[in-house]
């Protein structure tokens, strides 16, 4: 039995030595005690891989709010650089970095199994302080400048832990066959046990972490499915706060219509988000030198000379422009500004909510007045009309009595006896959703992009949700998954207990296998059964 001193190299064995440590044959002894603390650097490699898994499970769970990233990005950069999806950018850098660590992971515990030395070669260990330090930036810049998206990540847990503890008992169960063989190979009584309890602690967790586990969504009957506001119509299929992407939000089925009201210098209400038209018009083209004056500044003329979805088109800020076909992108570019009249005609005709928030409020202090007169003029039922604006909230009761209230500040509603809320889908849990929905208060969740979260919310029992990708959420009929409590207790134990025995066999046979060596080498008469474990 030579496996604890290999002499023969297969294929195998130079090729993970080549990538671990960047030595193709095989070294000798002497260069080998040079090498300092081999196992260090492989606990090192497992830790940095843990914190890249980490990063990009943030990430992924981040894609929801993508659009908050490179919107931000833009404001900073605005007067040098256009539209880049710098959030991608932020994607594909953790993937990568994901990749590699994992990889080398894998490559290192081939070593293990081949028993060859761990030597782990400098430029791969530049690489891992490269990782720990783009990791670290992109904490801290979550941490300092978009605090709120922790609470995200936080809330991914209640859609993800179920998966991620089964993912993490499998991984252990994997990698217990490792563990034991370093244990029973293992000539120090100490290390044998510090290995041992450290493994124990892990797993206890790890199997047990389903008793801290709380989801919405485990339950036996989700309820009603929340309808869909197409939050400045369907901007992924179309450019925002156009008319084209309010037909394709109709396509939808959505209740109602999200958008930004702005009123013209000439007093003539219109669509748009910006403060400045820079972003979604040609206004740079247009009206050299005047375009990052304030929209509210032009006149409904000069507005209507504006191309408003041609920006779509280049920039494809969502990634979706390829799924548009030749003649939508056609109708795509030939988008102009909509006014509020407009949209008000549409959503008369196909039966259609609309909810909308004042730009400029706070400079233009009529804006509403000539909002409420475009509405009242169209003729549009009053029930149909979501009023958002907080204030002259009483000025606009008593214009026009009909419309519904809603209100993005629980107090103030309570306050008025309104029953409409509108809130950003992380600032409330689902414990407080489901109170609010006793109450017979209609909740609005805006921010909602991406299936997971639209199946989280479902579950809390969300009324309603704002959101870009209607298309994704229309065809929907249950959330991506529930289930009740008890099959959920059925299926985790039975996993733990599975990969328990499955650990004790692997346990047994290391043990086995271990002893039979032994006794060979004893009955070999050889001096040296102890050969250093590496
Ligand atoms: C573009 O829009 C204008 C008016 O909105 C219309 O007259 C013209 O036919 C449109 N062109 C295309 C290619 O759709
Ligand atoms: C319009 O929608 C409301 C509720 O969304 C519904 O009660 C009403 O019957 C609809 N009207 C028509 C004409 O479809
Ligand atoms: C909500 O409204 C109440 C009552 O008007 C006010 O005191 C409070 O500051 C508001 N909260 C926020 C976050 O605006
Ligand atoms: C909520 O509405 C339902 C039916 O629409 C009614 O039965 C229930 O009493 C209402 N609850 C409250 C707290 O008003």
């Amino acid at each position: 039995m030579k496996e604890t001193m290999p002499s023969q190299d297969s294929i195998c064995r130079i090729c993970c030595r080549g990538i671990y440590s960047c030595h193709w044959s095989q070294r000798t002894k002497r260069e080998r005690r040079r090498q300092r603390c081999p196992c260090c650097w492989f606990l090192i490699l497992s830790v940095v891989s843990l914190l890249t898994i980490f990063w990009m499970y943030v990430c992924l769970m981040a894609v929801n709010d993508q659009d908050d990233v490179n919107w931000f990005a833009f404001s900073k950069l605005k007067k040098r650089i256009e539209w880049i999806n710098w959030f991608m950018v932020v994607v594909v850098v953790a993937a990568v970095l994901v990749t590699y660590c994992c990889l080398l992971l894998l490559f290192a515990l081939f070593q293990v199994a081949l028993r060859e030395p761990l030597e782990l070669h400098w430029i791969h260990k530049v690489f891992l302080f490269l990782a720990v330090l783009i990791i670290a930036g992109g904490i801290a810049g979550i941490t300092f400048k978009w605090k709120e998206e922790w609470t995200t990540v936080h809330l991914s847990l209640q859609a993800t832990a179920p998966f991620l503890q089964l993912g993490g008992v499998v991984a252990l169960t994997l990698l217990s066959s490792f563990v034991f063989q370093r244990v029973v190979r293992s000539q120090r009584g100490v290390s044998r046990f510090i290995i041992m309890v450290a493994f124990v602690v892990v797993s206890a967790a790890i199997f047990l972490c389903p008793l801290a586990i709380t989801s919405p969504c485990l339950l036996d009957k989700p309820p009603e499915k929340p309808a869909l506001i197409g939050h400045r119509g369907a901007p992924m299929l179309a450019p925002e706060n156009t008319l084209m992407s309010f037909e394709r939000s109709v396509k939808c089925d959505v209740m109602a219509f999200e958008t930004d009201v702005q009123v013209s210098k000439d007093g003539v209400p219109f669509l748009m988000h910006d403060d400045d038209s820079v972003r979604t018009t040609d206004v740079a083209k247009i009206f050299e030198g005047r375009e990052f004056n304030k929209s509210s500044s032009f006149t409904w003329a000069e507005l209507l000379k504006l191309n408003a979805g041609e920006w779509f088109i280049r920039t494809d800020p969502f990634g979706t422009v390829s799924s548009l076909s030749e003649q939508e992108k056609a109708i795509a570019k030939n988008q102009s500004i909509p006014s509020l009249a407009e949209l008000l005609t549409l959503a008369k005709k196909s039966n259609t909510s609309l909810i909308f928030d004042l730009k400029n409020e706070a400079h233009n202090n009529s804006d509403w007045s000539h909002a409420v007169d475009t509405i009242l003029k169209s003729n549009i039922s009053h029930a149909q009309v979501l009023w958002l604006p907080s204030t002259h909230r009483d000025e606009v009761k008593e214009k026009a009595p009909g419309f519904q209230h809603v209100y993005s500040n629980k107090t103030q509603m309570d306050l008025e006896r309104g029953n409409w809320l509108n809130l950003k889908y992380n600032t409330v849990d689902s414990k407080n959703i489901k109170e609010l929905r006793a109450r017979n208060i209609s909740v609005n969740l805006w921010g909602v992009n991406e299936p997971w979260l639209f199946s989280l919310l479902w579950c809390s029992g969300a009324s309603s949700v704002t959101t870009n990708a209607c298309h994704r959420f229309k065809d929907m009929n249950e959330p991506i998954w529930y289930m009740s409590p008890n099959r959920y207790k059925i299926i985790w134990i039975s996993v733990d207990v599975a990969s328990v025995l499955l650990m004790l066999m692997l346990f047994l046979l290391q043990w086995k296998h271990r002893q039979r060596n032994r006794s060979a080498l004893w009955n070999q008469a050889e001096l040296h059964p102890f050969l250093p474990s590496n």
